[in-house]
């Protein structure tokens, strides 16, 4: 499984690198920026705070910009040409990829790829954190409600 996420990551960063030449550089110097404040940095705060089962009623502002902060902007940060995951735009655009690619288990309406727990992906040195289950199903919960 492991194998297949860090080709899949490859051949993606190859594929930004041929479109968007200054995106990876870009994506190296967020993932070290992200790496180093992982450790030392101050706490990030985690959007399970309540407990992760309050979905009916999450918004943007209450919920998912944590959950997007917390898991992906240290790769899908504010300028990122590709996918900023900073406002709601870009994740109401790729929204079939996010629920299918964050849900714990295969969902209907999706084909596997993106699999299952692909996003988020880990970052060089593996030290992102990564969503519980119950999260990962509360933030497919927001996007299924309509994103909002
Ligand atoms: C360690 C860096 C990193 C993290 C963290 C990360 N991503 Fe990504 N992601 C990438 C890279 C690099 C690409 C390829 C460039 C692109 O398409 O934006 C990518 C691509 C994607 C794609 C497009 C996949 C496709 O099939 O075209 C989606 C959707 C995505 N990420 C969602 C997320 C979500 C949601 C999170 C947080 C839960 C997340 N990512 C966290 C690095 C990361």
């Amino acid at each position: 499984m492991t194998w297949r996420v860090s080709a899949r990551k490859e051949r993606l960063r190859y594929a930004v690198g041929m479109r968007f030449p200054f995106a990876v550089p870009i994506v190296a110097l967020l993932a070290a920026a992200c790496s180093s404040s992982s450790t030392s940095g101050p706490p990030v705060p985690s959007p399970t705070a309540d407990g992760g089962d309050a979905a009916a009623g999450d918004t943007w502002d209450s919920y998912a910009s944590g959950f997007f902060t917390t898991y992906c902007v240290e790769c899908h940060g504010a300028g990122n040409p590709k996918r900023d995951f900073t406002t709601p735009a870009d994740v109401r655009r790729d929204e079939a990829l996010i629920r299918c690619g964050v849900a714990p288990t295969l969902l209907s309406g999706c084909s596997g790829t993106p699999a299952p727990k692909q996003f988020p992906i880990s970052n060089a040195a593996g030290t992102n954190p990564k969503p519980s289950d119950a999260d990962r199903t509360r933030l497919v919960a927001w996007l299924e409600g309509g994103a909002r």
